[in-house]
């Protein structure tokens, strides 16, 4: 794709990768990606804003076939996928110094292994003239690696924000055009990378809202034109109350985990709790991550397979704790053969999650009444502590 104008003297250029199905070999990416950067010329000095993976570094060369000199790279993030090519645009343009936050420096010379010579550190705050436009520089750590900052363009009120305020699509819409669309895959992307770290970036949402901003420019997904969407759903997200909501990560091995959780999510339906239910053979794990972002309640279902939760469930288990969701309340379900420990073993594994755990339900093979009626107990508890919480 050649640049696109945003602006006089501003363009996009990168990489739109409509193919690319997993990112970092854990994310999928129903939708593709792309990758931006942004060439601005000041009257007096010429500046890229980031560059792409270093597989597509022939595509972003040839987009600057026509700039004849580039003074200054800047690295808002030093993640491959937007400093991938840094090394190829320098070798094009040997001159150019490289702008990033102090941490970015020693990450990009390990990384890239760009000489130190190349870079100039900018603290928080600090600005760069380019005649007559200005960038300035603020420093938003663990968004979601902790050298991270986004760039204001003063005069053109353009914030370049690199992961902050992505989504993973790959169009050729240049601006947002359907909020809707990009809500959901900002969500996502929110819930994937963001949402352990969401007490920085909230602080980082209130820096950055001091500013007058007219356009975001991420270097995932499209520019917006209307930034109170994106920062209002990202406040949402990060500080809004859990929903009325059961996330139910489940699989099963012989159906009786099965029947326990149809049962479950029945009894849950009846008492006023919404759900959402992933059988964690199939599912795509984004939409868990998006789910974890609302749950009021998480309920874990497992079979027991050699003594313990099942390898998938433990995966499950894993990410849920990795990704530190917001929900309030935990509990397990599942059947067991012969015996077993599922239950200390996944309660060691979730450290992170500050939650109440609510007593599991376990059945021996398959579900008694007795069973049955501690699953409506459970749905019955869990209607009632969300009714305290005020989730709605
Ligand atoms: Fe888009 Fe953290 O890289």
């Amino acid at each position: 794709m050649k640049p696109r104008k945003i602006k006089d003297r501003i363009y996009w250029m990168g990489y739109v990768d409509w193919d690319t199905r997993l990112f970092d070999s854990l994310i999928p990416l129903p939708d593709g990606t792309s990758y931006n950067a942004f060439l601005i010329e000041g009257s007096e000095k010429t500046v890229l804003i980031d560059t792409v993976e270093s597989q597509f570094a022939g595509e972003l060369l040839a987009q600057l076939d026509n700039i004849p000199k580039l003074d200054y790279i800047v690295s808002l993030h030093a993640e491959q996928d937007h400093s991938g090519s840094i090394p190829q645009v320098l070798s094009r343009y040997p001159d150019a110094k490289l702008i990033t936050s102090p941490k970015a420096k020693g990450m990009l010379m390990d990384l890239l292994r760009i000489p130190e010579e190349t870079f100039i550190i900018v603290s928080d705050g600090e600005t760069l003239s380019l005649g007559d436009k200005t960038l300035e520089f603020i420093h938003t750590p663990w968004v979601h690696w902790p050298e991270t900052m986004v760039a204001y363009l003063k005069e053109d009120k353009i914030l370049f924000s690199c992961d902050f305020f992505g989504s993973h699509i790959a169009t050729s819409d240049l601006y947002v055009s359907d909020e809707a669309r990009v809500y959901e895959a900002a969500k996502r992307y929110y819930a994937e990378i963001m949402m352990p770290f969401r007490n920085m970036i909230k602080k980082n949402l209130d820096k950055i809202t001091a500013y007058d901003i007219a356009v975001i420019a991420p270097s995932h997904g499209s520019i917006y034109p209307r930034p109170s969407f994106i920062i209002d759903a990202h406040k949402d997200w990060i500080e809004g109350p859990s929903k009325n909501l059961v996330v139910l990560p489940y699989i099963t091995m012989h159906n009786s985990t099965k029947k326990m959780v149809d049962f479950f999510v029945e009894s849950l339906v009846e008492n006023g709790v919404s759900v959402e239910q992933f059988h964690l053979g199939v599912t795509d794990i984004g939409k868990l991550a998006m789910a974890l972002v609302d749950a009021g309640t998480i309920v874990i279902g497992t079979p027991t397979v050699l003594a313990g939760p099942h390898p998938n469930v433990v995966y499950g288990a894993y990410l849920a704790n990795a990704l530190r969701p917001k929900a309030k309340f935990l509990s397990i379900i599942g059947s067991y053969g012969w015996g077993g420990k599922t239950v200390e073993i996944l309660a060691g594994m979730i450290p992170n999650l500050k939650v109440e755990v609510i007593e599991p339900v376990l059945a021996k093979g398959l579900p008694s009444e007795d069973n049955l009626k501690a699953l409506e107990n459970l749905a019955k508890t869990i209607a009632m502590k969300h009714k305290e919480q005020g989730f709605v």
